[in-house]
């Protein structure tokens, strides 16, 4: 099994959906560097990631994020000692970027490299910050491409409870973000619209699906927006910020009750939040309100770390590579999530 005392510095590379991200992690647990290129400004006008184009940009983006994370670091690649990129889930066009590269460098040098799993990276993404959660704990993960509430026994150990049957919980914002004109990406839109919202407005649907359910639905909820929309006959224009507080409202409702749920039903002391919608001021009071309602500690990552970003991939990386030794060469990415 491989030892941790010659790690000094791992490479982390991230670029499972549009963003591409670069980071350098030290031995000791501290982020030297992370460098990040979103691609807002091409997607922007389409209401989404377009797949194609997320990849082309990629191949532009990942040198110069690659030398701007080194010279960041003040470092070279002949202080990395290990070198970790994200396999999988995601775009398979976008992960072949960032892992080929990554797999290239390491060979090239002749270091170990480690393919990382990107839930696992969220999942860990706590452990980059100064106060860390004891396992067992339950983490919901909310992001662009998933919704997901796992039981993580270890950071090896991870049961995957409930996952969306639809909608992400962010595509279902931005998906609401589009339809209301608000731009990409929803989520901030929507969230900043709410600001001025009255959030018991109007009573959008909540799909609890089952009494003790831990799965998610969202395409109802945002079905019910299209259709409000469509019903407003009225001379004044939409009433768009109450239209997205309600609808946050209804979506943070949902989120946060199915957590606590969770960590009644496994007996934990600790949540924690990971995932662009992590950055949802409403979610993150809501579930701190019940945590503490419920005598449970509630961890959350910085915004940085909750959205997409390299440094965690360093960090669930370097930690696979502990337990498990180095990925072979010919292993390849892969599209949808693999965890529990
Ligand atoms: O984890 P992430 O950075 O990457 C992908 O999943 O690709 O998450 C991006 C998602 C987007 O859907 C975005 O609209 C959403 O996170 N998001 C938010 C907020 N900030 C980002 N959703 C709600 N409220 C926010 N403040």
């Amino acid at each position: 099994m491989p030892k941790n005392l010659h790690i000094k510095h791992i490479l982390g590379v991230e670029s499972s959906c549009d963003d591409t991200a670069v980071a350098v992690l030290h031995g000791d647990g501290r982020v030297v560097s992370s460098v990040l290129n979103s691609q807002h400004d091409i997607h922007a006008r389409f209401g989404g990631v377009v797949p194609e184009l997320a990849s082309r940009r990629h191949i532009e983006n990942i040198v110069p994020i690659y030398q701007a994370a080194l010279t960041e670091a003040g470092i070279t690649l002949d202080d990395i000692d290990l070198i970790a990129a994200t396999q999988g889930p995601g775009l398979v066009g976008s992960l072949l970027v960032g892992y080929n590269f990554a797999r290239a460098l390491a060979l090239a040098k002749g270091i170990p490299f480690v393919g990382t799993d990107h839930m696992t990276g969220h999942i860990l993404s706590i452990f980059l910050e100064q106060q860390k959660p004891d396992f067992p704990f339950i983490a919901l993960i909310v992001s662009g491409g998933t919704s997901s509430l796992f039981l993580v026994k270890s950071d090896d150990e991870f049961c995957h409870l409930g996952r969306t049957r639809d909608d992400a919980a962010g595509e279902a914002f931005d998906k609401v973000a589009k339809l209301l004109g608000l731009g990409y990406p929803g989520g901030p839109a929507v969230a900043k619209m709410a600001e001025n919202g009255n959030p018991k407005a109007i009573n959008f649907p909540r799909a609890w699906l089952s009494e003790d359910s831990l799965d998610f639905s969202f395409s109802g909820l945002k079905t019910a927006v299209l259709q409000y929309c469509r019903a407003w006959n009225q001379a004044e224009p939409l009433p768009l910020a109450d239209i997205c507080a309600s609808f946050q409202e209804a979506m943070v409702e949902v989120l946060a009750k199915k957590t606590i749920l969770a960590a009644q039903t496994y007996r934990v002391a600790s949540v924690i939040l990971g995932g662009g919608v992590a950055a949802n001021q409403a979610l993150r009071e809501r579930l701190l309100s019940l945590c503490q309602e419920n005598n449970l500690r509630l961890y959350c990552p910085r915004p940085g770390y909750c959205a997409d970003n390299a440094a965690m991939i360093a960090f669930a990386g370097w930690r696979k590579y502990q337990r498990h030794g180095p990925t072979p060469l010919a292993e390849d990415v892969y599209s949808r999530c693999k965890l529990g």
